[in-house]
């Protein structure tokens, strides 16, 4: 059904805009209600901790006035990244690592600090030999907005596969998308991430780009971007 209306947006379009990359990703972006939360090619649930409520929207994700770009007022940025998976490396890995490398069980999607998928993280928990449960260069230790001055970002990623590459690896991994007021958000989280994270041993970013997304239309006869060409 998405494929079918890109190719009908596309087609519609065509005398405007050319389309310049695709990249096909499956699988659902977030959970809805009464759904699983959907994993990722490395078998773990992604999407546990994200943005759902308005008031996140509002202070995360939707721009508005601050930032001196009165025609993005209502719009978002968007970061695209592709992320190469070196599957068969972390099929190798002992599962005890894989969950110390998130922080989080693969079964479950527990934070180590806790016992269920939602319970909060507790990053000043300590396991049995005294140690942070859940480790300072785990993934979501870095990422999370508690130690990031607030930071939070929507991501709405999916998985992809292309076959095989030269050598005969999968060539698969994660189509990284997330969405915020101000691509600073995304920086500053990957500058982090990029600098400690023990996953960085089994991604490889391979592609990158970032999209100004201006608000809906407010009625019949406006254009995407009017503002932005007025
Ligand atoms: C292939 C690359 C990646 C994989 C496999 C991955 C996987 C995960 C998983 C399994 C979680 C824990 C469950 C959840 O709360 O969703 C998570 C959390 C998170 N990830 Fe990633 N991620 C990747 C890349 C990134 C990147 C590039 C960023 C941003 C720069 C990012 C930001 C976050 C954030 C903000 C959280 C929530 C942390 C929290 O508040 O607990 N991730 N990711």
């Amino acid at each position: 059904m998405a494929y079918h209306a890109v190719r009908n947006l596309a087609r519609m379009a065509r005398t405007q805009v050319k389309t310049r990359w695709t990249v096909l990703g499956f699988g659902r972006a977030s959970a809805g209600a009464n759904q699983q939360t959907p994993r990722n090619l490395m078998g773990f649930k992604d999407g546990t901790r994200n943005i759902t409520t308005d008031e996140d929207r509002a202070a995360h994700v939707w721009a508005g006035a601050e930032t001196g770009q009165s025609w993005m007022n209502g719009g978002t940025y968007l970061v695209a990244r592709k992320i190469h998976m070196l599957i068969e490396t972390w099929d190798s890995d002992a599962i005890g690592d894989q969950q110390s490398i998130f922080g989080r069980t693969k079964n479950e999607g527990a934070p180590l600090s806790g016992k269920a998928e939602h319970d909060v993280p507790d990053f000043a928990a300590t396991g049995s030999e005294g140690k942070p449960a859940i480790e300072a260069d785990s993934h979501i230790a870095l990422a999370a907005h508690e130690n990031n001055a607030g930071t939070k970002i929507l991501r709405r990623g999916y998985n992809f596969t292309d076959g095989l590459d030269s050598v005969g690896r999968l060539d698969a991994g994660l189509m990284f998308l997330s969405f915020q007021k101000d691509p600073a958000q995304f920086v500053a989280l990957q500058r982090k991430l990029g600098s400690s994270d023990r996953l960085n041993e089994y991604i490889r970013h391979v592609g990158s780009a970032v999209f100004a997304v201006p608000a809906g239309l407010p009625a019949a006869g406006h254009y995407y971007g009017q503002e932005f060409f007025a």
